[in-house]
């Protein structure tokens, strides 16, 4: 087929550390996973971040797995070559490994994506290995944990003290044994992302973490200027679309006001022929 490139998989995505970047980009949509696949992006995550973008919630805590589902699908229909990772949301994996399991096979059976993401590092040792063990690809993702985040520290820079860089790679070390084929590293210092980059043989994507990283992953919302909320340090706008959306809806509005839109090759027009014949038909009708 013309221009068809195969699905990416986990052992391309493994074997790539130290030889290609990868690139990931969240997807909440068909339109933009289209548009991703066609860039020819490695992985569009389905991000609970959709929570804030997409849904307009103040954190990615509140969402929830029917959400999730919904543009989880919508991106695996979008989607021909980038691999599709659902990022699990709060409270579908913590309570207890059993659920975890069940509800990342309802991702990948239902909405069919190809792996899955979760948050944590050391104490998630058990829910990622028994859900690799039900035969479904972890991302693991570690640092800024967002879904728990303003319910502790707040979103802080990671790994500054010693203390903290250590935590950090035991939490790689330990969801790497575990069985994650990539970590997610998330507002952390660059020379903390550097040795876990070093140290772990699976590929780190990093986010706020520098381009020591075997990749990096951006909220495309954030990347194109659409969310004008925040703009973490770390962004990098690559266009302004917010801006460019607004202009452009001013325009519209503009031109229904003064009747510039829609113009004659926008409308419909029937045949002379029938015109005249209708034409007539009214007359009558009116003379009735
Ligand atoms: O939800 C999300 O978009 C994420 C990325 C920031 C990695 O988890």
């Amino acid at each position: 087929m013309e221009g068809y490139k195969a699905k990416v998989t986990v052992d391309e995505i493994v074997s790539m550390k130290k030889k290609s970047k990868i690139t990931m980009l969240t997807a909440y949509d068909f339109t933009t996973a289209t548009i991703c696949d066609k860039a020819g992006v490695d992985v569009l995550l389905v991000g609970d971040s959709a929570g804030m973008v997409m849904l307009g919630y103040n954190t990615t805590t509140p969402v929830t797995i029917d959400e999730m589902m919904l543009f989880c699908k919508a991106v695996v229909r979008g989607s021909r070559h980038a691999m599709v990772v659902a990022d699990m949301p709060f409270m579908s994996y913590q309570v207890d490994v059993t659920e975890a399991v069940r509800n990342a096979c309802i991702f990948v059976k239902e909405a069919g994506v190809d792996a899955v993401k979760i948050e944590g590092g050391e104490e998630m040792v058990d829910t990622i290995r028994a859900i690799v063990r039900a035969g479904i690809p972890v991302m693991g993702h570690i640092g800024l944990k967002p879904q728990t985040a303003m319910l502790w520290q707040g979103y802080k820079v990671q790994g500054k003290c010693k203390e903290s860089a250590l935590q950090l790679v035991r939490d790689a070390k330990a969801i790497e044994k575990a069985g994650v084929y990539c970590i997610v590293l998330e507002k952390v210092v660059v020379e903390v992302a550097k040795i876990i980059t070093d140290m772990v043989k699976v590929p780190t994507i990093g986010i706020g973490a520098g381009n020591v990283c075997d990749g990096q992953v951006l909220v495309i919302h954030d990347l194109l200027g659409l969310y004008e909320q925040m703009k973490p340090k770390f962004v990098k706008r690559y266009a302004e679309l917010a801006q460019k959306m607004t202009k452009a809806l001013i325009s519209f509005k503009n031109d229904v006001m003064s009747e510039r839109f829609p113009s004659d090759e926008n409308v419909f027009h029937m045949d002379t022929n029938e015109h005249d014949k209708l034409m007539k038909e009214l007359g009558d009708i009116k003379n009735e």
